[in-house]
């Protein structure tokens, strides 16, 4: 496994690879990457994993200093998955001032974007550079960041950009609790209750699976158990799929997201549901 940390150096290394599979990463990584650069590796015979913790998509407010970069521990858990590590400085990736993004759909605006003025413009920013700089064929993103991913397939869609765009499903601990670098923030009673979201998150497709079907009070009810076990709840929502607009019974294919904070740490979870007939 190589790596590498400019993109001049990168491009030689990967002229005349034919068949470039690649993951994006901000590094600090766990299993959940680890399945998708395997995913990757299925996909492509040079797999390619960026770790760059990128300034564009963090808001004033953020963690962009306290981000845990760990590239040291994180190329050792590379080795014998990855061909190539691929770690610009900001520099490299922004050498002179960004004057020039990517506005995402207006659906970046709602779930994670209402709390995250920006993020999503910042990350599809990025994320078009990464693609134009590695031009994979094929690119590999987990589900559990499910609105990063829908606005990644529109992005790559509407700019007609020459990548295939897999999806990972989300990797998770024994209780259910959806692996993510944020975990580790958790104290032991936290921890201990995150799995209570990915229950609530099945509890609501179950009963759709049994044909339920008042979504608005599904959604008032979760924030209420939610709330009253402490968690302070962003968002928790029904959506088609395919745009993330609510739920309608005309898609039968819906997705249940929720984004909810356990003390200091702000936790995502989804999960898809198909609706019968
Ligand atoms: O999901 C992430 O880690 C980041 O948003 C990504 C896609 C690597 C862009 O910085």
């Amino acid at each position: 496994m190589q790596l590498i940390s400019t993109t001049a150096d990168l491009r030689a290394r990967l002229a005349g690879e034919k068949s470039v599979a690649f993951v994006p990463t901000m590094g600090n990584l766990h299993e959940g990457h680890l399945d998708l650069v395997r995913i990757a590796r299925e996909q492509g015979s040079c797999v390619v994993v960026s770790i760059f913790v990128n300034p564009l998509q963090f808001g004033p407010s953020e963690d962009f200093d306290k981000y845990p970069r760990t590239l040291e521990a994180d190329c050792a858990k590379l080795q014998g998955l990855a061909d190539v590590v691929f770690a610009p400085a900001i520099n490299d990736m922004y050498p002179s001032q960004q004057t020039i993004f990517v506005e995402p759909p207006p659906i970046a605006n709602e779930l994670c974007g209402a709390a995250r003025p920006g993020h999503f413009r910042g990350m599809a920013t990025v994320v078009l550079k990464l693609l134009n700089i590695v031009q994979p064929q094929v690119a590999v993103f987990g589900k559990k960041d499910y609105q990063q991913l829908h606005i990644i397939r529109r992005m790559v869609a509407e700019l007609n950009l020459p990548v295939r765009i897999v999806g990972g499903e989300t990797v998770r601990a024994p209780d259910g609790l959806a692996l993510s670098s944020r975990n580790q923030y958790l104290n032991a009673d936290e921890r201990a209750e995150a799995a209570f979201l990915s229950r609530t998150l099945r509890g609501m497709r179950d009963a759709i699976l049994r044909g339920e079907r008042d979504v608005e009070r599904f959604q008032r009810d979760a924030v209420t158990a939610l709330s009253a076990r402490g968690w302070a709840v962003d968002y928790v929502a029904v959506r088609n799929q395919s745009d993330l607009l609510p739920a309608s019974l005309a898609q039968r294919e819906w997705v249940i997201l929720a984004a909810a904070r356990l003390g200091n740490t702000r936790l995502l979870d989804n999960v898809e549901v198909a609706l019968a007939g």
